[in-house]
């Protein structure tokens, strides 16, 4: 049975920009749909248009028509959820607007949860503006997008900002692989299953890969996305959370306290990438035109929106070690591009071979044994093994199997939540489990902050590789170095 979480006013800032269309609404609709809203709450719409609460309802329903699936919207849940909508027009960076805000809320009957869905040079003056209302207090929220600057200074700057008007209790920053159903399994895996607890160190893992892939290119914006680059827009913040529930040590709870602790030591243990390493350990790549599937598309510099020539990475490989204890010596492999030849996020664990083959007459080596975490699409875990070809007249002919749990499959009709559905959710119900800590965000930046120096001062160009390939060869060589190759290549 699930309860509907605390009466809140969800103030949505950039309520009429792409994220609210596209993830937002939907989301919060989806919460309606399952009761999950407290039947008082309201969503306040808030952007610098003038419009009154009843066009604003139908902008949001256009929005749901286009980005909500035909079977999923239902008449009277759409008529409950459009009695939650409201909105007030302001201009964000006039002060004097806010009262209009400040009329609408009142935090002794709903806690305000201010969502800041704009791009991040907003976020000082929305603080301030919020502030000169005195909506600044406990129970106020404030739930931060990313990119949180684009690198650690602009960062610092921001969270400073933050941080003068809102205690770190009341800062909610959204990394949005958190929400997602899978990454949120790799705590049940890993910490409530002993077979995996128990080997999860350097002792019996050889390596580890983290992908994500992507078979879109820059998606219109290339602007935003020739500023930023693969490593900041996807490695800063998804890979390096990925990453660090993967290598973290058990939390003692369930709670934001603990398990943030643990992914912050993790952060703080990355192995500095510089001059010395960068051009061993690290990939960039740019795509040029090719083929993804049947069609043809693009490369980067022809893409929508393109000027002049750029030297911004659409791809980065790259070869991490954590220097603790559990992860000694155990390689992590990073990749991440737009235009492969699929979208894929996965983990694959690859543990050490057997010391010792006695099957060597039928089979020269081993293949070792792999888990693999699908964190999207075909959500799933895979267990690599080897087994005995049965039949009389085989002997001892192994091959290896599969053991292949499919969530679709196991747990039939369940639909897997959008992640903005889940961190909505959280951060109504006041949990911070699911969002970036302060330290979190600033240790990742100083991390990426010294690969982009290190890129800099030695001039290292990105490669092209035609779309719809797995990146440049030298991605290839950043594993055959190791003799170790991407799971996609075995
Ligand atoms: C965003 C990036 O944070 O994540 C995008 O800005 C990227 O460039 C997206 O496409 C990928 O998210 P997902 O959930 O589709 O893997």
């Amino acid at each position: 049975m699930t309860t509907a979480a605390e009466c809140c006013d969800l103030i949505l800032f950039g309520s009429l920009g792409d994220l609210a269309r596209r993830k937002l609404l939907p989301a919060l609709y989806q919460l309606e749909k399952a009761e999950l809203l407290h039947a008082e709450s309201r969503i306040i719409g808030v952007a610098r248009d003038a419009m009154s609460a009843e066009d604003f309802r139908e902008r949001v329903q256009q929005s749901l028509k286009e980005f909500v699936t035909k079977e999923q919207i239902d008449n009277e849940v759409w008529q409950r959820f459009a009695k939650k909508l409201h909105y007030c027009g302001l201009d964000l960076a006039d002060l004097e607007a806010y009262d209009d805000l400040a009329q609408l809320v009142n935090p002794n009957q709903r806690a305000p949860i201010c969502y800041f869905a704009t791009p991040p040079s907003l976020f000082p003056v929305i603080c301030d503006g919020l502030a000169s209302i005195k909506l600044n207090q406990a129970p106020t929220r404030v739930v931060l997008e990313k990119p949180l600057g684009h690198d650690l200074a602009s960062c610092c700057k921001i969270n400073q900002h933050v941080a003068r008007y809102f205690d770190e209790s009341q800062v909610y920053r959204i990394d949005h692989y958190l929400g997602k159903e899978t990454v949120l399994n790799l705590l049940a895996l890993r910490f409530a299953n002993s077979i995996f607890s128990d080997q999860w160190n350097h002792n019996t893992i050889d390596h580890i890969q983290i992908t994500a892939a992507e078979q879109v290119g820059v998606e219109g914006r290339w602007g935003y996305y020739d500023d930023a680059g693969q490593l900041r827009d996807m490695v800063q913040n998804h890979l390096l959370q990925v990453l660090s529930l993967i290598a973290m040590e058990p939390p003692t709870r369930l709670d934001a306290e603990s398990i943030r602790e643990e992914k912050l030591k993790v952060l703080k243990s990355l192995r500095p990438i510089t001059q010395a390493n960068v051009n061993e350990d690290t990939v960039r790549g740019q795509y040029a035109a090719g083929f993804v599937g049947e069609n043809r598309v693009p490369g980067y510099m022809e893409e929508e929106g393109a000027v002049g020539k750029s030297s911004t990475e659409t791809f980065v490989g790259l070869k991490v070690h954590i220097d603790n204890w559990r992860w000694s010596g155990v390689p992590f492999y990073l990749r991440t591009g737009k235009r492969m030849p699929q979208k894929r996020t996965e983990v694959v664990i690859t543990f050490k071979p057997q010391p010792h083959n006695i099957f060597h007459e039928t089979l020269n080596q081993l293949p070792p044994n792999r888990l693999i975490i699908r964190l999207q699409p075909d959500e799933g875990v895979e267990i690599q093994m080897m087994n005995k070809v049965p039949g009389l007249g085989k002997r001892m002919q192994l091959k290896p199997t599969t053991l292949d749990l499919s969530f679709y499959e196991t747990f039939e009709n369940k639909r897997i939540a959008d992640a903005y559905e889940r961190l909505l959710l959280e951060a109504i119900e006041g949990n911070q489990y699911l969002f970036v800590h302060r330290e979190e965000v600033e240790h990742a930046w100083r991390w990426i902050d010294g690969i982009r120096s290190a890129w800099t001062q030695l001039e290292k160009a990105p490669k092209p590789y035609a779309a719809g390939t797995w990146g440049p060869v030298a991605s290839v060589t950043l594993m055959a170095q190791d003799g170790r190759e991407w799971d996609d290549e075995s």
